[in-house]
């Protein structure tokens, strides 16, 4: 079925007869053309397929991309038909070696990835963990480490807010939080960054980055301290090292990624868009407001990888094969217009997909540190800097082309000095 104007890919033989519906010209949600305008694609998809649309990720990879409101919960919310084990997939003997999406995708030994009893067992440590986050002194950590951030740039009169500020942040919060010592809190930012980007040297940052933090798991184990790493080390469950640093790492991405991109994508509407602009001088619309609006039309996380069907089933308009492959567009169900009943949605209702849904959904205290921190970045800077406004205009911002995340290139700013 063609689609005018986007790129269909070329299905392999050896694809095109394990995937009839993908053959007849599925589109690539990879590429130029799908980046230039992600919402105009998921359009056209649900207006073609419906709420469920066959499609191609990086090398034109078979997947279904889950596009509906109520498809999008289903799925999520039904481990036994649609499982987040990986290993159900029915073309691992297609993917070569250097798919760029195995990282993504294959299972490793974490919360994010492990299904029934263990990923309880695990998810129970990081809630317990995480909920013991005194407020104050998170606040107190985010102001400490905005200041410092701000001191940097505040006498330049100019700054990217992504790479000097949005991107910085989360992660150094995060690490002073869980306990860790200020000079390996710095090393262990400047190594995430390294794995984050890939390249060369991404190995051996990684190797550096566990040999630290296997250090001060260790270092917990033989003295508990008042901090989260140690409520983490000594839980009643029992986490074996290995485990740990597997948590922990997955965590420092997920604080990176989300709230750098929630950071990032507030102050992109509070300086650029003028129902928010207006409000650094005393209008109607707070940070709060923007924050919540972020999470309904530019959420950070943009599509869920991998649940994958455990048996034949229907979905939407097509039945799916077993072991195939789905991926969950939290931008489109949030824009499905089944729910967007009204032309302006209420931006503090909730019922968003931002955090996910069902068992995998984010935890509610990691919910919870997620909003204080963005809260408390985007409010410091624009206490700070109050006269603080974009050097490029809204629309000439460039969004990164990630199918999975959604965040800003770069967002330039100019203010006095
Ligand atoms: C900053 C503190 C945060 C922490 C510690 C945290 C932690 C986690 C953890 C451990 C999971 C995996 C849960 C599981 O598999 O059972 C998760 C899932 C998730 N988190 Fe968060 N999170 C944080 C912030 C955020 C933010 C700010 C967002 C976006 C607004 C977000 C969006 C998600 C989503 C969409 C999932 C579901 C993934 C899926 O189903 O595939 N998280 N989070």
């Amino acid at each position: 079925m063609a689609m005018i104007g986007l790129s269909e890919g070329s299905l392999a033989p050896e694809w095109a007869s394990r995937y009839p519906a993908h053959a007849r010209g599925a589109i690539r949600l990879y590429g130029e053309e799908f980046h230039r305008d992600p919402a105009a694609v998921y359009w056209r998809l649900r207006t073609v397929h419906g709420p469920v649309a066959p499609v191609l990720v990086d090398g034109d990879v078979p997947a279904w991309l889950v596009l509906d409101y109520r498809e999008f919960g289903q799925v999520l919310a039904s481990p036994a038909y649609y499982t987040r084990d990986s290993n159900a997939w029915n073309s691992w003997d297609l993917i070569p070696a250097d798919w760029p999406l195995i990282p993504m995708i294959t299972a490793r030994d974490t919360a994010w990835f492990l299904t029934g009893d263990e990923h309880d067992r695990r998810v129970a440590v990081l809630a317990d963990g995480l909920g013991t986050v005194d407020p104050f002194e998170l606040r107190t950590a985010c102001e400490r480490v905005a200041d410092d951030l701000i001191d940097g740039f505040a006498g330049h009169g100019r700054a990217d807010l992504i790479s000097q500020y949005a991107e910085l942040l989360p992660l150094r919060v995060a690490t002073a939080l869980l306990g860790l010592p200020p000079a390996d809190s710095t090393a262990i930012v400047a190594d995430l960054a390294i794995v984050v980007n890939g390249g060369p040297d991404a190995v051996t940052a990684n190797i550096r980055l566990r040999d630290r933090l296997q250090a001060q798991v260790t270092a917990r184990r033989e003295h508990q301290r008042f901090d989260v790493l140690s409520r983490l080390v000594t839980h009643p469950a029992g986490l074996r090292d290995g485990e740990l640093l597997e948590e922990l790492q997955t965590i420092f991405a997920i604080v990176h990624q989300a709230t750098s991109a929630w950071i990032g994508n507030t102050l992109r509407l509070m300086l650029g868009d003028p129902r928010f602009a207006a409000t650094i001088l005393g209008g109607r619309r707070s940070v709060g407001d923007a924050m919540a609006e972020v999470l309904w039309e530019d959420p950070p996380g943009a599509t869920l990888t991998g649940r994958w069907t455990v048996g034949p089933r229907t979905l939407g308009r097509y039945r799916l094969g077993a072991g195939d492959l789905l991926l969950l567009s939290i931008t489109a169900a949030n824009t499905d217009p089944t729910i967007r009943t009204t032309a302006e949605v209420h931006h503090r209702n909730q019922a968003h997909m931002a955090y996910g849904h069902g068992e995998h959904r984010c935890p509610l205290a990691g919910q919870e540190i997620g909003e204080a921190i963005a809260q408390a970045a985007v409010q410091i800077l624009l206490d700070r800097l109050p006269d603080i406004e974009l050097a490029t205009p809204i629309d000439r911002l460039a969004w990164r082309p990630s199918l999975w995340l959604r965040s800003l290139v770069d967002l330039p700013v100019v203010f006095t000095p």
